[in-house]
C-alpha cells in the first residue's frame, strides 16, 4: 500500500518533536547553565566571541564616524530649521496673498532673505557662512553622508549580530517557556498519538481544513523553529522541518481562533487535500485559490478586512488596504486614536 503523504509527515513529526521535547529544558537559571554546557553551544559562543573581538575596533571607528557626522548635521540643522520655517511662512503668504503689490514686496523680501548669510558653528569650532540655498545644500549633503555612515556601521556589525542571533536561537531551541509538567504532558500526547487526519470543520462557513494533518505544530503552546525540527544528523532543515514550525503569529490566532476561522480564509490553499503538498497548497490546475506565499500572507486579510484602512497586529503595521473608510478605533491596537 502506498504511504499517504500526511502519514509520512506524522511519522516524522513524532520522531522529531519527541526528540525536541526530550532535550528541551524548562526555563530556569539552572537549566540555562545546563544548555550552556553543551559543546554545540560552546562552538557558537566561540564564534560569537571571535566576531565580537574582530569587529570591535572597526565597529568603534564606524560608530565614531557616525557620531561625528551627526554632530555636524545637528550644527547645520539648528540654523537651517529656523531659516526654512521662515522661508516656508513667507512662501505661504505669497501664495495666499490677493494684492499684487503686497505679493511683489513679499517676493522681494523672500529673495533678500534667501541671500542673507547665516553663520554655522561646527563642532570643531570652525565657523562658516551660508546663504539659504547653500545652507540647504549643505544640510542635504551631510544628511546623505550620515545615511551612508550608518549603513557602513550596520555592515561592520552584521557578522556580530548574526552570530548573536544564532546563539540566542540555540537557547530558544533548547529551552522552552513551559513547566516540566507541561513538557511531560506534551510528551505523553505524542507517545499516544495514532496517525489521523487532523481537521477543522466549520459547517456554517463551509470550511474543511486539514492543513494540520501536516502542520502538526501550528498551535503548539511554544515557539518551534525549523532548526529545532531538523532531523538528527542533518545540517539543514528539510521540507518536514519547515512544515513543523509553530505559527509565527500566535496573537493573530488568538483573535481568529482556527476552530472558528480555519486556516484557508487567511492562507487560501485546498483545505481538504492531504495527498500531496502541491494539492494541499492548491498549486495545481483545478484549484483556483493557491496558497499565498508567506511574504504575501497579508493578502488574505483582505478577504474579510477589505474595508478597513489599516490593520495592526502586534507591532506589525499591516499594509494600507483601503483608504476610503477609517478603521474603527477598537481595531487600532496600541495606536493613537484617529
Ligand atoms: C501534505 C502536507 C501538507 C498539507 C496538507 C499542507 N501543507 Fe503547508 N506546507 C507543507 C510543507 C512540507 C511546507 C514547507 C515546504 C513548502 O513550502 O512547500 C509547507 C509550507 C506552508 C506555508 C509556508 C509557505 C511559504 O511561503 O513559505 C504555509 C503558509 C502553509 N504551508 C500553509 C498551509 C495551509 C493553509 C494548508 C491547508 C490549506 C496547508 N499548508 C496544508 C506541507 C503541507
Ligand atoms: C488570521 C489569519 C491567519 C489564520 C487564521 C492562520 N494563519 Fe497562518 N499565517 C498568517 C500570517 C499573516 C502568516 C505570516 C506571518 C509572518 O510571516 O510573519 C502566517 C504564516 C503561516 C505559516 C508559515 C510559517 C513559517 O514561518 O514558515 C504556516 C505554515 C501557517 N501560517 C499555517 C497556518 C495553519 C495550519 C493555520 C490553521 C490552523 C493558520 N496558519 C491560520 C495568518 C493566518
Ligand atoms: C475570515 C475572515 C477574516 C480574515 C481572513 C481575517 N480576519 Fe481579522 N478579524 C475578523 C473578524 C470577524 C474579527 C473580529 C470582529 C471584529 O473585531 O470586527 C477580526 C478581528 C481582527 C483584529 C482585531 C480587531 C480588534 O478590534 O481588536 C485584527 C487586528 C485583525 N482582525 C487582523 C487581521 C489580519 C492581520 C488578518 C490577515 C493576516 C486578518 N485579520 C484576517 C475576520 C477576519
Amino acid at each position: 500500500m502506498i504511504q499517504r503523504p500526511w502519514k509520512a509527515f506524522q511519522e516524522q513529526w513524532k520522531d522529531r518533536y519527541s526528540a525536541f521535547l526530550n532535550q528541551s529544558k524548562s526555563k530556569s537559571a539552572t537549566s540555562e547553565k545546563d544548555v550552556e554546557q553543551n559543546p554545540d553551544y560552546a562552538a557558537l559562543k566561540q564564534a560569537y566571541d571571535k566576531t565580537y573581538q574582530d569587529s570591535k575596533a572597526p565597529g568603534e571607528e564606524a560608530r565614531k564616524a557616525v557620531d561625528e557626522v551627526t554632530a555636524r548635521l545637528l550644527a547645520v540643522q539648528s540654523v537651517f530649521t529656523d531659516r526654512r520655517a521662515y522661508v516656508n511662512a513667507l512662501s505661504y503668504e505669497i501664495e495666499t496673498s490677493t494684492s499684487p503689490s503686497s505679493k511683489a514686496s513679499k517676493q522681494k523680501e523672500l529673495a533678500d532673505y534667501k541671500k542673507e548669510k547665516a553663520t554655522v558653528e561646527f563642532p570643531d569650532g570652525s565657523k562658516k557662512q551660508f546663504d539659504f540655498p547653500q545652507l540647504e545644500e549643505t544640510y542635504n549633503e551631510i544628511r546623505d553622508e550620515r545615511t551612508k555612515k550608518s549603513l557602513e556601521l550596520g555592515d561592520v556589525l552584521k557578522p556580530v549580530t548574526a552570530a548573536k542571533t544564532k546563539l540566542d536561537e540555540y537557547i530558544s531551541d533548547h529551552m522552552v517557556d513551559l513547566t516540566p509538567q507541561q513538557i511531560d504532558g506534551l510528551k505523553r500526547k505524542i507517545a499516544d498519538w495514532d496517525p489521523k487526519i487532523v481537521q477543522i470543520n466549520v459547517a456554517d462557513a463551509n470550511i474543511v481544513d486539514r492543513c494540520e494533518s501536516c502542520h502538526l505544530n501550528t498551535r503548539e503552546p511554544l515557539k518551534i523553529t525549523p532548526a529545532s525540527m531538523t532531523a538528527k544528523g542533518e545540517k539543514k532543515p528539510d521540507e518536514y522541518a519547515d512544515a513543523f514550525v509553530s505559527h509565527p503569529e500566535p496573537e493573530l490566532l488568538k483573535i481568529h481562533d482556527p476552530e472558528k476561522f480555519g486556516c484557508s480564509p487567511c492562507h487560501q490553499g485546498n483545505g481538504r487535500a492531504t495527498t500531496s503538498v502541491e494539492k494541499a497548497h492548491g498549486n495545481y490546475e483545478h484549484w483556483l485559490w493557491p496558497l499565498f506565499p508567506k511574504e504575501n500572507a497579508q493578502a488574505g486579510c483582505q478577504n474579510c478586512h477589505a474595508s478597513d484602512m489599516v490593520l495592526a497586529s502586534g507591532d506589525v503595521q499591516w499594509q494600507t488596504i483601503n483608504t476610503e473608510r477609517p478603521l474603527p478605533p477598537a481595531r487600532l491596537h496600541g495606536l493613537p486614536p484617529l
